[in-house]
């Protein structure tokens, strides 16, 4: 029935050209291909006061994507996903060509959640030419996915500033999993003076305790049944914290990867969820934090847990 109103309420605008269309099929969601379009559609909501809540994605959605759209759909009158398979934060091409892409069932997936708009251009129309913006996070991008992926937080922030730009959403929703990513996506919005509020939100897990990923739908059926092991160590870790000191700690994890046939791991870092640097003592922060990438095949999983 809200989309009924939402409709009527745009057929009456003056884009009833952009709308009208979906006049003919109410519950289906709009797809947006252009910035044109799309920066028309957010304008015209900003213009009646509306509040956009933004879940930026590269596709192959899962539950955690689902969340955040949910988390949305509360906080805001209008829910905006991308979708849009960034090429320029890939730092080796057999990643992005192995990402996987299934627009058909992710449009199916937001429309059961009553997404209001998917935004998902071509490679194309977001970059007609090379960009060629440098930022600087300061520390936050010398270590783990900045210090073993060059290039990845500038193509994030490439692509992310650029869909603030488009949509200026009210609040955008990430989730911890990519913990680094949020913070660097904060970092971003207080630099440039972007839209939204920020909002984090917590790791979606399958029942066995592994983090939901895209990537994890290239886990073989074995891989899946051992994958969850790596978030079993990071809780065993947490309940360890009070007798060992964090660099044990962090040895204690190391030691469970050596020799491993099925596992490698890439890092293992005991840091300050603050601003992301090791810790030393657990008195140098009160936000003590594990983060963890192991190698799976093919398959890169990425982990952490809050120590406190
Ligand atoms: O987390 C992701 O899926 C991507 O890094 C993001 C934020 C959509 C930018 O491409």
């Amino acid at each position: 029935m809200a989309k009924v109103v939402k409709i009527v309420i745009f057929a009456k605008s003056n884009l009833q050209a952009i709308y009208w269309p979906k006049i003919y099929n109410l519950l289906t969601m709009n797809i947006l291909k252009t910035i044109v379009e799309t920066k028309v559609s957010m304008n015209e909501l900003h213009k009646q006061g509306k509040s956009i809540g933004f879940v930026a994605t590269m596709g192959a959605l899962h539950d955690g994507h689902l969340q955040l759209i949910k988390q949305s759909k509360r906080e805001n009158d209008y829910t905006i996903c991308s979708i849009f398979i960034n090429p320029i934060q890939f730092n080796k091409t057999e990643d992005l060509e192995k990402y996987p892409n299934q627009i058909e069932k992710d449009i199916e997936l937001l429309e059961a959640e009553n997404c209001d708009f998917l935004f998902n251009p071509s490679v194309e129309e977001m970059y007609p030419e090379i960009d060629q913006t440098e930022f600087d996070f300061g520390n936050l991008e010398d270590v783990m996915e900045g210090a073993n992926r060059p290039g990845h937080f500038r193509g994030v922030a490439i692509v992310v500033k650029r869909l603030f730009e488009i949509i200026e959403p009210t609040r955008a929703y990430f989730g911890k999993k990519d913990y680094q990513q949020l913070l660097i996506v904060n970092s971003l919005v207080e630099q440039y003076n972007l839209s939204p509020e920020i909002i984090g939100c917590e790791i979606i897990r399958e029942e066995s305790g592994l983090a939901m990923s895209s990537r994890n739908q290239r886990l073989s059926f074995g891989q899946k049944r051992k994958a969850p092991s790596v978030y079993t160590h990071l809780k065993k870790a947490r309940d360890l914290k009070e007798y060992l000191a964090p660099d044990v700690l962090k040895r204690w994890i190391e030691e469970k990867y050596i020799g491993h046939d099925d596992f490698r791991l890439e890092y293992i870092e005991v840091a300050d969820g603050n601003n992301l640097q090791p810790i030393e003592k657990w008195e140098d922060t009160d936000k003590p934090m594990i983060f963890i990438v192991v190698h799976m095949g093919a398959v890169r999983l990425i982990d952490n847990i809050e120590l406190y």
